[in-house]
C-alpha cells in the first residue's frame, strides 16, 4: 500500500477531526432538539414522494466527498421529526438525550457483548438491566433473559424456548418431527411477527390458531377452550398461548390472569408479547392493566417503544432463566464452550444474533442518569395524553372512538355524512394531515372498518395539540365532503 493510502486511513481516524466534527454534531443536534420539541423544525414530516427522496439522496462514490457536518445538515433537513409534539403516529420511541449520547459512545467503542471478552464492561450492564426488568415484571429471583434486536426477534426467541420446554425432547437439536404439527394459540389482534415467528419455525399457517376477540379487541378467554379443542381435533399440538400486552392496533391488554389460569390448567407455555406495553409495569397509576404478567413463562419487552431508548433494544425475559439456556445450544469453539448454563457472561449462547451492539448501555445510561422515576413518569404521562385525546373525542359528536384506550394508543374516526364512504374519508384525512406536515398519525383497520390511529409517545404533546388535531381533521373533512358532494353524491370513492 502506498503512503498516500495509509495517510488517508490515518486522516479518517484523526482524533482532532473527530473532536471537531463531534462538537459540531452535538451542537447541531441540540439545536435540532430544541426546535423539534417546540415545533420549530418545520413540517412534522417534510413530505417528498419516495422517488423524489431517492433522487435527493447522493449516491456513493470512489472519491472523498463532503465532511460529516454537511451530511448531518442534509439529513436533519429531510428527517421525520419524531420529537415534534404533533407526531402521534407509530410506536417509535422518543429517545431521551442521555440515551442518544450513549449511542455515540457504543458506536465508538463497538464492544460486542456476545461474549464477555469483547464486551467486558457491557455484559455486566446487560445483566444488571435484565435483572431490573425481571424485578419490575414481578418475576422471581431465578428469572433471567437476554437482550435482542427488536420485538420480532424477541418473540421468535421466546417461542423457540417454549418449543424446547414443552415438546418433551430436544427440539433444538432434532428439529421439527414429521407429523408433530405444533402450534400456538394467539389472539386475532396479535402483531404479525408472531405468525412470522411460527412460520420461521416451520409450522406454516396452521402453526397459529387464532383466538377470537371480544368487542373491545381483547382475547376472548371464553373462546380459548374451543380453540384448543379445534386445534387438537385438527391433529395439532398446541404448546403455548401468546397474549398481547398490549395489541398494536388498539393498545388493548389481553386478560393476563385468566390466560395464566388457562395455561396452567392445560400445561401450556404462557408468552406475553409486551413489546409495546410491558413498560406499563413502571407506572403506579396504570400498572394494574398488566396484572398477571408476572405469571408468564416469557415476556418480550421493547425498550425502543416506551422506554425513551433509540432503536433497537428488546428484553426477552423468562420467569425461569434456565429456559433461556435451553435453546440455541451450539458448538462454536472459537467463541464459547457448550456449557451454556455455566456461562451467563457469554450471552451470545442464547441469542439469534452473533454480533450485537452494546444496546444495553443506551437504557442503562439513561436509567443511571435520571433514575427509574423518570421512566415511571414518562409512561404515566403518555397514557394520560391518550386519555385526554379520548376524552376530547368522547365529547365531540363529530368523532367516535373505536374503543376506550387501555394504553397510549387511540383509534377513532370522523363520523362521515350519510352517503360518504367513511373508510375512504379516514384515509384521505390522514393523507391530508400527513402530507401537509401538520400532524403525523396512522390508520388501522378494525372489524373491516378504517380508523385513524394515534400513539402518544411524546410527553410534551399538550391539550392544545390534541384540540388542534381534531380541528384540522374537521376542517379537512368538511372540505372533502363538500368537494365530494359537488362532484359525486356517492362519496369519496372517485374523489382524487
Ligand atoms: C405488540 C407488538 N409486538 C411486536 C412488535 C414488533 O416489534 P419490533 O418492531 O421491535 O420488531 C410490535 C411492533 O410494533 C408490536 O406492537
Amino acid at each position: 500500500m502506498d503512503e498516500a493510502a495509509l495517510q488517508r486511513l490515518r486522516s479518517a481516524f484523526d482524533p482532532e477531526r473527530f473532536r471537531q466534527q463531534g462538537h459540531d454534531l452535538v451542537d447541531r443536534l441540540a439545536d435540532y432538539l430544541g426546535a423539534a420539541l417546540t415545533r420549530q423544525a418545520g413540517p412534522v414530516l417534510p413530505w417528498v414522494d419516495p422517488e423524489g427522496q431517492l433522487g435527493n439522496t447522493p449516491s456513493i462514490s470512489e472519491d472523498a466527498g463532503p465532511e460529516v457536518p454537511e451530511i448531518v445538515g442534509d439529513l436533519l433537513h429531510r428527517a421525520f421529526h419524531l420529537h415534534d409534539p404533533r407526531t402521534l403516529g407509530h410506536q417509535d420511541g422518543l429517545p431521551v438525550p442521555a440515551a442518544s449520547l450513549a449511542g455515540l459512545l457504543i458506536s465508538t467503542l463497538n464492544n460486542d457483548p456476545s461474549v464477555y471478552e469483547t464486551g467486558p464492561a457491557v455484559v455486566p450492564i446487560e445483566v444488571r438491566l435484565l435483572r431490573w426488568m425481571c424485578d419490575e415484571l414481578g418475576f422471581p429471583g431465578d428469572a433471567g433473559g437476554v437482550l435482542t434486536g427488536g420485538g420480532s426477534l424477541g418473540n421468535l426467541t421466546a417461542l423457540l424456548a417454549a418449543r424446547q420446554a414443552k415438546v418433551g425432547r430436544d427440539s433444538w437439536t432434532e428439529g421439527n418431527r414429521p407429523g408433530e404439527a405444533l402450534c400456538v394459540l394467539v389472539s386475532e389482534q396479535a402483531h404479525y411477527c408472531v405468525a412470522r415467528a411460527v412460520k420461521i419455525m416451520g409450522w406454516g399457517d396452521d402453526g397459529f390458531v387464532k383466538v377470537p376477540v371480544t368487542d373491545d379487541f381483547r382475547m376472548d378467554v371464553a373462546a380459548l377452550p374451543g380453540a384448543l379443542a379445534r386445534a387438537r381435533e385438527a391433529g395439532r399440538r398446541p404448546i403455548a398461548v401468546v397474549a398481547s400486552a398490549c395489541t398494536t392496533a388498539t393498545g388493548t391488554f389481553d386478560p393476563l390472569p385468566e390466560i395464566a389460569d388457562f395455561c396452567s390448567e392445560h400445561d401450556l407455555w404462557m408468552h406475553v408479547d409486551g413489546a409495546h406495553g410491558a413498560s406499563t409495569v413502571l407506572s403506579p397509576q396504570y400498572r394494574s392493566r398488566v396484572r398477571g404478567i408476572e405469571r408468564a413463562d416469557s415476556v418480550v419487552w421493547d425498550c425502543h417503544k416506551m422506554m425513551m431508548t433509540p432503536a433497537v433494544l428488546t428484553g426477552v425475559l423468562f420467569r425461569n432463566a434456565r429456559h433461556s439456556y435451553d435453546t440455541f445450544r451450539q458448538e462454536a469453539t472459537y467463541l464459547f464452550e457448550e456449557r451454556p448454563d455455566e456461562e451467563w457472561y457469554n450471552p451470545g449462547n442464547r441469542t439469534v444474533e452473533c454480533t450485537r451492539s452494546g444496546m444495553a448501555v443506551l437504557l442503562y445510561t439513561a436509567l443511571r442518569v435520571h433514575g427509574i422515576g423518570l421512566f415511571r413518569d414518562y409512561v404515566t404521562r403518555c397514557f394520560d395524553v391518550a386519555r385526554s385525546l379520548s376524552d376530547l373525542i368522547d365529547a365531540s359528536p363529530d368523532f367516535e372512538l373505536a374503543v376506550e384506550p387501555d394504553a397510549n394508543i387511540v383509534c377513532f374516526r370522523y363520523r362521515a355524512d350519510p352517503g360518504i364512504d367513511s373508510d375512504r374519508l379516514q384515509s384521505r384525512l390522514r393523507q391530508k394531515l400527513v402530507s401537509g406536515g401538520s400532524f403525523y398519525l396512522t390508520e388501522a383497520e378494525l372489524d373491516g372498518n378504517q380508523f385513524l390511529r394515534c400513539t402518544a409517545q411524546n410527553p410534551f404533546t399538550g391539550e392544545q395539540d390534541l384540540c388542534d388535531l381534531l380541528d384540522h381533521l374537521r376542517a379537512e373533512a368538511s372540505a372533502l365532503e363538500e368537494r365530494s358532494g359537488t362532484t359525486n353524491a356517492s362519496g369519496l370513492a372517485q374523489e382524487g
